[in-house]
């Protein structure tokens, strides 16, 4: 029997299991995907713990996985328990996203409910609900309120992840000082430690994994314990108190995922994480506006000026308006402006008590400024630097979004920089309390922070943030935000990124959801002139690669105006998608990714590599079928490499169609960048 037909029996069977589930509790249920390939059997062993396992194709990818959860008031939920109930169900439906990186989505799934119950004591009960798509899996736990569990005071999750094959990992560590910035290890999955999700796996056979979670709301992050061999489980980020999580019943947890890929592409291409959010909750969005920025920024991080007020002090009326005028020029719609506010002085990594949200320094008009950018058609992007001190903000949230809001400021970059575990909450009993990022207490502040911000109609784009798990489709104004080593590390150079980061980032992190990566450096200065893992051309093609609806052209405005050739490519492309494909890539080795314009004919593409410098050849089968383009290349050029040349660029045009094939050679550290225009 072929693996498809075995497939296609195992996704009929829960249909003819549940006809006879309502009599006796049974020991094993099944859900299949769509196209029959991945299927999920639930189990209980004689001592009545639930396990879960995943195949593909009728192998092995989770092998059987406990399933439960520890409380920190009342017995645990995992042993003796029995399935007694299971429903499954078919859902496809189409969707589309207001703004994205790609307009239409399909929602297809099968979806498996099984109810777990105790068979002694109060016979608590809870269900697991598994979503199963033909690129991967989701499923939560959903506890119904009942005696005995009224309130859930969650001490641990108990669901594990047994990786059934061998297989090389990409991750990085929990719970270290530096939140989510560091450099992707890359391991036997054997010799992972503690972990982040996403954590991306490749089996030896090639087969590609990542395990991440969607919908993180009112509950703490989900990290990844490796228990022994192969086998993780989960470890939440703690809470403020004895308990990681809590919260009433009845209550669903985020949905723990699973996205499956013969491609490292198809990771990038899974629609699974978005689908397992919930649908747009703020109505009407048209006011959420993806766009291109430039900034009062990387000149702090090079120590040219300050945040700080005094001598070298970057937020002033006349440089907030010579950047407000050359983003009006270029056709960017924003500009990021740090260290206007009051706080700074002093050591500002600390600051987070003297902030203020609404005062700007005397050498800062923001009226003037704020009405400048207007009657040019340009956003002031504010910014909001809280030093970890989340209670601080909160106490002005809602005066420095109607600030905002009263200014026409239509986006906030957030910030908060402190070491993990020292971001600071304030408890039920009033008290302050050092938390971690990712506990239950910040994810709760960030959505105070969104649904402030979409009151005003601004959005917001966190740096230190919650990792992401989709929540731009229920919340369409939470553009974007930081939560891996940034460009910022190439300015300071202690060390700078890798060479192989952002084709590291493009599998792992950015599986999660846009980042606001800040490409774009031209003059690679570094702080420490160590010199950065980069090409100039590698810069352009990040606009294609990395994904987010605010991006920023981070160079000094100095370095734009001296290289317009390199720079026009920057201008010219969109930060808004109808479709996107990864076309070809290896895990922390290069991608290659086109993305067609919004509502427009034009295909861009990006590709980069690591330290090595490869040619990759590239069908163009995505352009549409006889039409004709001027293709706009931005090649590494002659004796261009990081460690050699970082600005040699050729610039050429070519006709191509459809039916042809580009060669896209990449120097060391380099990239490539094109632009299709439609005839
Ligand atoms: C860290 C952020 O990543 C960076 O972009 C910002 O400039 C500083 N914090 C100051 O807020
Ligand atoms: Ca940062």
């Amino acid at each position: 029997m072929s693996n498809r037909l075995a497939g296609l029996l195992a996704a009929l069977l829960p249909l003819a299991a549940f006809a006879a589930s309502a009599a006796e509790p049974r020991t094993s249920a099944r859900i299949a995907s769509p196209d029959a390939r991945i299927t999920v059997d639930v189990t209980t062993d004689n001592e009545g713990r639930a396990s879960y396992a995943v195949s593909r194709d009728g192998r092995p990818v989770i092998a059987p996985s406990r399933l439960g959860l520890m409380f920190t008031d009342v017995p645990k939920l995992e042993r003796n328990l029995a399935i007694t109930a299971q429903r499954s169900r078919t859902h496809d439906e189409r969707w589309e996203q207001p703004w994205g990186e790609r307009r239409r989505m399909r929602d297809h799934h099968n979806e498996l409910r099984v109810t777990l119950a105790e068979t002694t004591g109060s016979k608590r009960r809870f269900d697991v609900v598994f979503r199963v798509f033909d690129d991967g899996i989701g499923f939560r736990y959903d506890i119904p309120g009942q005696a005995g569990l009224e309130r859930l005071s969650i001490a641990e999750e108990l669901t594990e992840f047994d990786i059934a094959d061998p297989a090389t990992a990409w991750w990085i560590p929990a719970f270290e000082w530096n939140r989510e910035e560091y450099i992707y290890h890359r391991t036997p999955v054997e010799e992972v430690g503690l972990a982040q999700t996403p954590i991306t796996l490749r089996t030896n056979d090639g087969l590609h994994l990542a395990i991440h979670e969607a919908a993180l709301v009112d509950y703490s992050g989900m990290n990844l314990t490796r228990a022994e061999g192969r086998r993780f489980k989960a470890a939440l980020t703690p809470g403020t108190g004895a308990a990681k999580v809590d919260v009433a019943a009845p209550f669903a947890t985020p949905w723990r995922t699973i996205q499956i890929s013969e491609r490292a592409g198809g990771l990038v291409e899974s629609q699974l994480i978005l689908n397992l959010n919930a649908p747009n909750a703020l109505g009407d969005v048209s006011w959420v506006r993806p766009m291109k920025y430039v900034g009062i920024w990387w000149e702090m991080h090079l120590d040219r000026k300050t945040w700080a007020s005094g001598p070298k002090h970057g937020a002033t009326t006349a440089h907030a308006i010579r950047h407000i005028d050359f983003a009006a020029e270029n056709g960017f719609g924003g500009v990021l402006v740090e260290g206007w506010n009051v706080g700074w002085d002093g050591d500002w990594f600390g600051n987070g008590e003297t902030f203020s949200f609404t005062r700007p320094y005397p050498d800062f008009d923001l009226e003037a400024v704020t009405r400048h950018a207007r009657e040019k058609g340009v956003t002031l992007i504010g910014h909001h630097e809280t030093s970890g001190h989340a209670a601080h903000y909160e106490a002005q949230l809602d005066d420095a979004m109607a600030l905002y809001g009263r200014l026409g400021v239509q986006a906030v970059k957030t910030g908060y920089v402190a070491d993990a575990g020292q971001a600071k909450v304030r408890g039920d009993d009033g008290a302050l309390r050092y938390t971690w990022h990712e506990g239950q207490a910040m994810v709760r502040h960030h959505q105070r922070v969104v649904e402030a911000a979409a009151a005003q109609r601004i959005s917001v784009n966190p740096h230190e943030p919650v990792k992401d798990t989709g929540l731009r489709r229920t919340y369409p104004n939470l553009v974007t935000r930081e939560g891996a080593r940034g460009m910022e590390y190439n300015a300071w150079g202690q060390p700078g990124n890798p060479p192989e980061h952002e084709a590291t980032l493009v599998y792992t992190r950015l599986l999660a959801g846009p980042m606001d990566f800040t490409p774009g450096i031209f003059g690679m200065d570094t702080k420490s002139g160590a010199p950065m893992a980069t090409t100039l051309a590698k810069q352009l093609a990040l606009y294609v690669v990395i994904y987010s609806p605010l991006q920023m052209a981070a160079d000094l405005l100095e370095h734009y105006e001296s290289r317009p050739e390199a720079f026009r490519f920057v201008r010219d492309v969109p930060v808004d998608w109808e479709e996107t494909r990864a076309l070809d890539g290896a895990v922390g080795e290069y991608a290659v990714i086109a993305r067609r314009e919004r509502g427009g004919d034009d295909w861009y593409l990006g590709a980069v590599t690591d330290d090595s410098a490869r040619t990759v050849a590239v069908p163009l089968d995505f352009l549409e079928p006889g039409r004709r383009y001027t293709a706009q290349i931005y090649r590494d050029g002659d004796g261009a490499g990081w460690r050699a040349d970082a600005h040699a660029i050729a610039i050429e045009t070519r006709e191509v169609g459809a039916g042809d094939t580009v060669s896209i050679v990449m120097a060391s550290g380099g990239g490539q960048a094109i632009r299709f225009v439609a005839h």
